[in-house]
This record gives C-alpha cells, sequence and structure tokens, in this order.
C-alpha cells in the first residue's frame, strides 16, 4: 500500500482509519455510478508560494496570501465504474487487482496523469484499494493562459472525492475543512488556498472577494511533533478589498517549459532566497494588517515587490528560469507608468508565467482601459488577449451537486455559461470603460 503522501500526517491516518472501519460495518458502500462533485476557484498569489522545505511534503519555506479567482473554475465528477466489493476479513476480494482510474479533461480523454493517479491512489488506498474511478474535469479558462489549473483543479478534485465518499456522515464541518484543505495541499501546493469551504452561514451566491492565507506555522521545523505545519484560512479584508476586481493580459499561451514544481526545488539554489525569507515573517505580517486596515497602496506596493523578489529568485538559481518575456516588461512599464501618473488604485502580479495579472479598484477602471489601449495601438501587443470576468459568481470552493446547479454548470455536460470574456485589447478597454 503506497501511503507516502501523507505518512508523516496523523490526521489523514485517523480519518483513514475510521473510514475503513465504517467500511468494514458496511456504513461505507459504494457501487457503480455513484459520482461526487465540486467546483473550486483558482486562486492569484499576492505574497507568494516559492520554496518547499526539505524533507517535508508540500510544507512551503514561507506563508503565502492569495486572492480567490471565483471567474476562473474547475468543476470535477468522480465517479465509480465498476463494483466496490465488502471486505472480507479485512481485506478486499480482488486485493491482487489494480483496477483503472480513468480521466478526461477540459472534454478529451486521456491518460491519467502519474501525479493525479498518485493521488487517487493515496487518498483511497487504505478504505478502497478497489475502487474504479472515472474522472471528468473541466476548466472554464484557457490552458496555458497563466492561471493555475493545478490550485482549482487538484480543491475541486478533493472536493469530488469527499463528496463521493459523503464525508460528512464521518467528519465534523472542522474536520471536513481540514480533510479537504490537506488533500488540496498533497496534490498542489497553492490548491490548499482554492480549498477553503464556505462558512454554512455564508450565502453560497456571495461574489465577494475572498483572501486566503496559507499560513506555516510556527513549529513548521519541529517535523511532525505537532501539527499542523501549515494552515489555511480566510483572511478579514477591509470593505475596499471586498470588490477588488482582478483580470488577466494574455501574451504567451505555449506551455511552460519548466513547471511549478521543478521550480520550487530550484529556489533554494538562488542566493537570492535567504534573503528573500528573511524578510518573509514581517511582510506576511504587514500584508495581513494593510488588507484589515484598507490600506491599498501597502497592498499594492508589497504584492508587487514580492513577485519581483520571486522572479529574482527564479532567474539567479542554478538553472535560472526566466517566464518573464520583453513583452511582459513591456506592458508592465505602461501599465506601472500610467498608475503612477494617475494615482489609480491598481496593481500587477505574475506567476511563474509571462502573463500580468492586474488588480484594481473600480474606480481605476479608466485608467486600466487607457493601459489597455495604448498596447493595443503598438503592433507587438497585436495577439495580446485580456480574459475578463463577465459575471460575479461564488468565490469558493462549492462541494456537491446542488450548488453547482445554482452557480449554472450543466452537470450532464460539464460545460459552464462563460464566466470570463476572452477579448483583444482593444475591446477590452471599451468593456472596461462602459
Ligand atoms: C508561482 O502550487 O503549482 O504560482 O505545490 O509543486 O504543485 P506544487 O506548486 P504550485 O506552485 C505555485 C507557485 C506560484 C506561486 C503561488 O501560487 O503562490
Amino acid at each position: 500500500m503506497d501511503t507516502n503522501l501523507f505518512e508523516e500526517n496523523p490526521f489523514l491516518h485517523e480519518v483513514a482509519r475510521r473510514l475503513l472501519k465504517a467500511r468494514e460495518q458496511g456504513q461505507l458502500l459504494l457501487q457503480n455510478g455513484d459520482s461526487g462533485f465540486a467546483s473550486a476557484p483558482s486562486n492569484i498569489a499576492l505574497l507568494k508560494y516559492w520554496g518547499k522545505k526539505n524533507g517535508l511534503r508540500q510544507i512551503p519555506v514561507n506563508s503565502s496570501l492569495s486572492l480567490s479567482l471565483g471567474n476562473f473554475r474547475s468543476v470535477t465528477c468522480v465517479s465509480v465504474r465498476g463494483r466496490f466489493f465488502p471486505l472480507k476479513n479485512g481485506h478486499p476480494d480482488n486485493a491482487g487487482a489494480r483496477p483503472e482510474f480513468t480521466v478526461s479533461l477540459n472534454g478529451r480523454e486521456e491518460v491519467m496523469p502519474a501525479k493525479m493517479e498518485k493521488f487517487l491512489r493515496n487518498i483511497l488506498s487504505i478504505y478502497a484499494p478497489d475502487i474504479a474511478l472515472h474522472v471528468l474535469s473541466q476548466n472554464n479558462f484557457p490552458t496555458a493562459c497563466g492561471v493555475a489549473s493545478s490550485a482549482s483543479g487538484y480543491a475541486a478534485l478533493a472536493g469530488a472525492v469527499a463528496d463521493l465518499l459523503n464525508l460528512e456522515r464521518f467528519l465534523d464541518d472542522t474536520e471536513l475543512a481540514l480533510w479537504i484543505s490537506e488533500w488540496s495541499r498533497l496534490g498542489s501546493g497553492s490548491a490548499t488556498r482554492s480549498s477553503v469551504m464556505p462558512n454554512k452561514s455564508t450565502k453560497i451566491s456571495s461574489s465577494v472577494s475572498r483572501f486566503v492565507a496559507w499560513e506555516l506555522c510556527e513549529n513548521a521545523d519541529s517535523r511532525a511533533e505537532t501539527l499542523p505545519l501549515s494552515r489555511t484560512f480566510e483572511c478579514v479584508a477591509h470593505s475596499k478589498f471586498q470588490k477588488l476586481r482582478h483580470c488577466l493580459l494574455v501574451l504567451d499561451s505555449s506551455p511552460k517549459a519548466t513547471g511549478s514544481s521543478e521550480g520550487h526545488e530550484l529556489a533554494q539554489t538562488s542566493v537570492l532566497q535567504s534573503l528573500r525569507l528573511a524578510q518573509y515573517p514581517r511582510r506576511y505580517t504587514s500584508m495581513l494588517g494593510a488588507l484589515g486596515s484598507g490600506d491599498f497602496g501597502k497592498v499594492a506596493e508589497t504584492s508587487e515587490t514580492d513577485a519581483f523578489e520571486m522572479h529574482a529568485v527564479m532567474a539567479t538559481g542554478a538553472v535560472p528560469l526566466q517566464y518573464m518575456t520583453s513583452l511582459t516588461s513591456a506592458a508592465l512599464k505602461t501599465f506601472i507608468e500610467e498608475r503612477n501618473r494617475s494615482s489609480a488604485e491598481m496593481f500587477w502580479t505574475l506567476d511563474a508565467g509571462p502573463n500580468p495579472h492586474f488588480l484594481f479598484d473600480a474606480e481605476a477602471a479608466s485608467v486600466l482601459a487607457g493601459v489597455f489601449a495604448k498596447l493595443g495601438r503598438d503592433d507587438r501587443f497585436k495577439n495580446a488577449r485580456v480574459l475578463l470576468p463577465c459575471r460575479e459568481v461564488p468565490q469558493e470552493l462549492i462541494v456537491g451537486l446542488g450548488p453547482l446547479e445554482k452557480l449554472g454548470f450543466r452537470i450532464d455536460s460539464m460545460t459552464s455559461e462563460p464566466m470570463l470574456e476572452n477579448c483583444d485589447l482593444l475591446t477590452a478597454s471599451q468593456i472596461l470603460c462602459r
């Protein structure tokens, strides 16, 4: 049994043990056709997770903080294909068999990526080793556009498995939230920031911006003596930030040569990483404070500095990673010039790719429109696209079928109503000026 993804996590072991017991008692019976659904937002980090602690699974070297991107969503359905046999003497009847896992990603049947298969087998290996699963997952945003599909994808996958197993019967609300968050983290670090479930009292249709922190606990260096080593929670944000808007400038949508997981490993080889980390506790606290007090300027400045520093670390590792292109620099130059000229409340950030994210207050929309109009007249940007949210959607992880339908997703085909406008720069500037 391969349990190495969660060997250092007593909580997940305890839940797995509880589920095994439930199965032995006949309370966890899954049959052909049973399914679970979830939908999760992607997120964009304002303080970046870059680097993992050596020797620990998916524990970051620094706390990070993100804005949830409710319009950029993954919808995932997991369904049982084949029978789930009662255990005999604690073992499945067909213990030797390795039932098939299949996947359809964005409408195409594909070989399940090894990372996803390992993830699912780890979740299910103790209490459902004999289950055959089909995963149907769809993003409503283009691949490789600069929005992390692993964040929304793994959060939705963990949520869909929780729904399939009907975990609410075995876990209380806090445990369920922790189970989903921990499994999301083990799937992909940034996914844990997409996995924050709404409070039962929260209105599901709320479109208020959500900020999520993934905080490194003080005991993170003491290994597994006291847990957890990290935790995820929703940050208190001043009303100033509750309608923070977001859009994405897509300059290059080719797949990136070096993925984030490799980049995290290289981070420690940069001489700049230790300088970056030395500032982190102060930077993180100051960001939480600025978000809570409505200090837009501080949030903007901290976020831009942080993105720049991450890219400096990337560029100075043993294998230098250069995600920014000359177009990225040209776009950011124009953005910064226009912003500084007008004092508009807007800022940029950049993940491991060339496509900048712009965050802005509604009142800054016309200045941003001016930036797009200016870039749109520059021939170098003739292929650039802007992804703009076109309707308000919930920002949080949604587990189960009912709310998905409320979201406008057609469950039968897993397609969604458009939540994004995909337009050229001049059209984007017109939309923003409306
Ligand atoms: C630059 O979460 O994709 O987007 O944990 O290896 O799956 P893994 O990495 P991933 O890293 C995200 C890096 C980032 C910054 C961030 O989202 O905080």
